[in-house]
């Protein structure tokens, strides 16, 4: 009896610790540090993005969306695949000049979002190059 008890908590235990796994792994890493591959300028510079903080006051569907078959967005739908900003936002896909990189189509999203905050007086992330573009990012 006593054995079979522990193998049940054991069980119980393990399988727990792989849904905290996958859950952690769905909502991708806490921190983040972007940088252009596709169409990367002569100088990279690397941009600091941290994920959590904006997880925790913001919807995914905020930031990430898909592609449909006509080429427009899709919208974000929970448990969906996400990709990589620059599959879609690079030069070869058409896409109009402020979105068409990914950094004109983070400048869009991050600045955009941080600048219509600031102007409504509210708490925002930074809207100069550093506080984004930190020194020393690899
Ligand atoms: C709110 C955050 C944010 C701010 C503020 C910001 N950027 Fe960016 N920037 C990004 C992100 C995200 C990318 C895309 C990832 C990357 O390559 O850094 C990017 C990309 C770039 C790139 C392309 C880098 C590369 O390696 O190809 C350049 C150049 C750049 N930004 C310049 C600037 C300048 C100049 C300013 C200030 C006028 C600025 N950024 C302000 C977030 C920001
Ligand atoms: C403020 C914008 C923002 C919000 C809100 C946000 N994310 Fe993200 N997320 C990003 C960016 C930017 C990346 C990096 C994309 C890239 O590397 O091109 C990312 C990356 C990811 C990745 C990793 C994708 C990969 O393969 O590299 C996952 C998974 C993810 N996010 C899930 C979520 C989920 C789930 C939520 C909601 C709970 C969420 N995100 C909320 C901006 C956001
Ligand atoms: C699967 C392809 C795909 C991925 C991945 C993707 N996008 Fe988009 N995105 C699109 C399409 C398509 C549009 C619509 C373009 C248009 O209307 O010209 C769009 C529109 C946008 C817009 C303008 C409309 C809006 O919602 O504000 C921004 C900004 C943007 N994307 C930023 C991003 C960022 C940042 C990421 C990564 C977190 C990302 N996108 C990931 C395909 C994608
Ligand atoms: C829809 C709005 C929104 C979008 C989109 C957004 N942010 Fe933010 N960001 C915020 C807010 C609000 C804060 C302040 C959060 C806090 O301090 O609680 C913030 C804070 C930050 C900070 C400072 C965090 C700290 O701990 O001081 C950085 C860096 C940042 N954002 C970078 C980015 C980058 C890079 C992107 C695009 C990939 C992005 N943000 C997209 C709203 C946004």
């Amino acid at each position: 009896m006593k054995k079979i008890c522990s193998i049940l908590i054991l069980t119980l235990l393990s399988t727990l610790a792989l849904t905290a796994v996958s859950l952690a792994e769905e909502k991708g890493p806490a921190e983040i540090v972007l940088k252009s591959t596709v169409d990367p300028a002569a100088k990279a510079k690397p941009a600091f993005f941290p994920h959590a903080v904006h997880q925790g006051s913001l919807k995914c569907a905020d930031c990430h969306h898909g592609k449909s078959d006509d080429g427009k967005q899709a919208p974000y739908a929970e448990g969906m695949k996400i990709g990589k900003c620059e599959s879609c936002h690079n030069k070869t896909a058409g896409m109009t000049k402020k979105l068409e990189t990914f950094k004109n189509a983070s400048h869009e999203l991050c600045k955009g979002c941080h600048k219509k905050l600031t102007t409504e007086g509210k708490k925002a992330g930074p809207t100069k190059c550093n506080g984004c573009h930190k020194k020393d990012l690899k």
